[in-house]
Formats: C-alpha cells, structure tokens, sequence
C-alpha cells in the first residue's frame, strides 16, 4: 500500500483529497497545525471511508520538527502539499506572515524529502499566477503575470522552487493549478468552513441563503462581459480532489514526461456571478438577497481554463456540473446549522 503525506489534509481542499485517497487505496498521513482547520475533520473523514488518516499536528515552520516527523514515519511514498496561508486580503495586510508560512515551510519540507528521498510531490497551485490572462481559455502556456497579491506571488514563487529543485535533483513534481473550488463531499460531512466573514463568492452566497449574511454584494456590474458580472471557473471540490489522486498515481507510476509538469484544473466553462446566483435560485428554489455594488480592488473581470492538456495528457476530468457544486454547497451549509 502507497503511503502518501498529506499537509493541510483537515482544511477545505485537503480533507476531500485524503477521502479520495484512501478510496483510492492509499495510506494516508496528514500533517496538520489546526491554524485554519480543525480536529473534528478527521472524525469525519473516518466516518466517510470507515479509515481513520494518522494525523500530527506539526508546523510546517518548525524545521526541527519537519525533521522528526520524517524520522517516526519512515517508507513515505508521496507527498502532496495544501498547507498554506490562503486568504488574498490578508495576504496584502501581512505579506510576511505569508512569505514565511508559504515559502520557508515549502523550502523546508523540500528539504527534509530530499534528505528522506522522497521523490514524488503534487503542489497546489492556483490559476490566479495567470493574473488577468490575455486569452481565454487560459493554457498552461500563459504566461504568469505580475501578482495580484502576496498570496499569489507565493504560488509563482513556490513553483519556481519547486521546478528549479526538480531540475537540480531527483524530484519529480506536479503542480496543479485550480480554478475556483467550490461544494462538499455528497455525504456532507465535510466542505468549506470559512472563518470569519466569508471572502469568497459561494460561501457568502450560503451564509446569505441560510441567513447568517444580510445580503449579497456582487462586485461589479460593468465588466465586458455578457451581464457585466465577473466570469471564472467554479470547480467541484471533488473533481479537483480526485486530480490529486490521478497526478499521485502518474508520479508514482513513472508516466510524467517532465521532471516538473502543470496542470489547469478546471472544469473549462466560464460562469458569471449572475449565473451563479441563478442557478443557486435554482438548485435551492428560493431567491438570494443580492445587490450589484462598486467592483473590488484586484479582482479580474475572467478565468476559465483550457483543459485539453489535464484532460488528454494527465487523464483528468472534471465530472461534476455547477449546480452539482452548488447543491452539495447548499446541503453542507444546512448541515451546519443542523
Ligand atoms: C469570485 C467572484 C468576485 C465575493 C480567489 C483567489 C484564488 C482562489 C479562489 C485560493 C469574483 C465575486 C466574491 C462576494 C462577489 N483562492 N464575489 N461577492 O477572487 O476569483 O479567487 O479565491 O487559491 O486564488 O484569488 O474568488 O470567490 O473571492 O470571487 O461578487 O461577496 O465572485 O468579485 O468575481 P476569486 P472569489
């Protein structure tokens, strides 16, 4: 059996990759610091796959620490890497807070593999390294632009690290750049657990749905496109999940053609945030409070991805539909009010 490293295995993204894994038949061990997750995920995880994950609570920070680990935990196949700091607002409030967490921990994780020769690594990226793209679909070719946000600079910075050690050593590396996740595992025993105020789109549409938010603010209504609302590509956390598992398995299996190989993963269909709420209207059958204000600062008026290449070469698809994600959303954000 496979033995695969997960770091922020309990957050959002994390959690569904480990259910995957573990459906998939690999050992799973999480190293999670509980900073924006927490314990009760892996009770959770538990009752999806009936397999309890190891977890240790390690962070990533700790170079000493990282070194331990990797001591008690011997023979580890794979590892892929969530944890990060991931919030864009605060990330321009405390770039230091996020070069630290993002790129020290990166550099001292790589370390300790290398030290342990652990030559398999899936990094999650994100499609904000394209920044506005010049042309949609946006391909792995587009060049990355000057970031919007510390946040997004981590990416670029940590692919860079990550392409530039493959080169110099025996790791191989994938990256996977995600569009905009969004939904639960169909159980809904995990999803999105927002602190605080919720940044993102889907999130603050639950909250508004549920009643915890007065109101939707939509940011911006004069963007060129077809109803003047912004366009990305909103993602079912659970494709996006199983794309680790498919990227694990290419690595493990000797089928990458590069030492360092990117990814969109997209579903390649661009919505607005209009559409979104239509079809949340729909998916839930009652109305949204919503109202269309001034744009915010940083935003890109539109991402989607090109997904020829994750579809044809990495052997990737995303299956689910928008509503699907918005569903799943939905019965997560009622169960938790429950
Ligand atoms: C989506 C759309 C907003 C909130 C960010 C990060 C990206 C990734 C995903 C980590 C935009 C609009 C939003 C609201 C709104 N995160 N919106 N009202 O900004 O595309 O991407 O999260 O990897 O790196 O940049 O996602 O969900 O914040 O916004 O109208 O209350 O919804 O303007 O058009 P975004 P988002």
């Amino acid at each position: 059996m496979k033995r695969i490293l997960v770091t922020g295995g309990l957050g959002f993204i994390g959690s569904h990759t480990v259910v995957e894994l573990q459906n998939e038949g690999f050992e799973v061990i999480i190293i999670d610091d509980l900073s924006n997750s927490s314990i009760g995920v892996l009770e959770r995880i538990t009752s999806i796959t009936g397999i309890s994950p190891i977890h240790e609570n390690i962070d990533l920070k700790d170079p000493i620490a990282i070194r331990s680990f990797f001591k008690k935990y011997r023979e580890i196949d794979g590892v892929i890497h969530f944890a990060a700091s991931k919030a864009v607002g605060e990330s321009v409030e405390k770039p230091l807070k996020y070069y630290r967490n993002n790129i020290s921990s990166l550099i001292y994780l790589l370390e300790e593999m290398a030290e342990n020769h652990i030559e398999h690594l899936i990094f999650s990226s994100s499609c904000t390294v394209y920044g506005q793209a010049d042309k949609m679909p946006i391909t792995e070719s587009a060049p990355f632009k000057t970031a919007e946000s510390p946040y997004g600079n981590t990416k670029q910075i940590g692919e860079n690290v990550i392409n530039d050690t493959t080169k110099a050593s025996a790791l191989k590396a994938i990256s996977l750049r995600y569009f905009n996740p969004i939904g639960a595992h169909k159980s809904a025993k995990i999803g999105e657990l927002p602190v605080g105020v919720p940044q993102n789109l889907i999130p603050f549409v639950m909250q508004t749905a549920i009643g915890i938010r007065e109101q939707l603010s939509v940011y911006g209504g004069d963007y060129p496109t077809s109803d003047g609302t912004a366009v990305r590509d909103y993602i079912h956390v659970v494709d996006l999940a199983k794309a680790h598992t498919v990227a694990m398995s290419r690595l493990l299996n000797g089928k990458n053609k590069e030492s360092f190989e990117v990814f969109n993963i997209g579903t390649g269909k661009g919505s607005t945030v209009l559409e979104v709420i239509n079809a949340f209207e729909e998916v839930s059958n009652q109305k949204l409070n919503y109202k269309i204000v001034d744009r915010r600062a940083g935003d890109i008026v539109e991402a989607y991805a090109d997904t020829t290449y994750a579809n044809n070469d990495l052997g990737w698809q995303a299956e689910l539909s928008l509503k699907d994600g918005l569903a799943s959303a939905w019965k997560w954000q009622q169960s938790l009010v429950e």
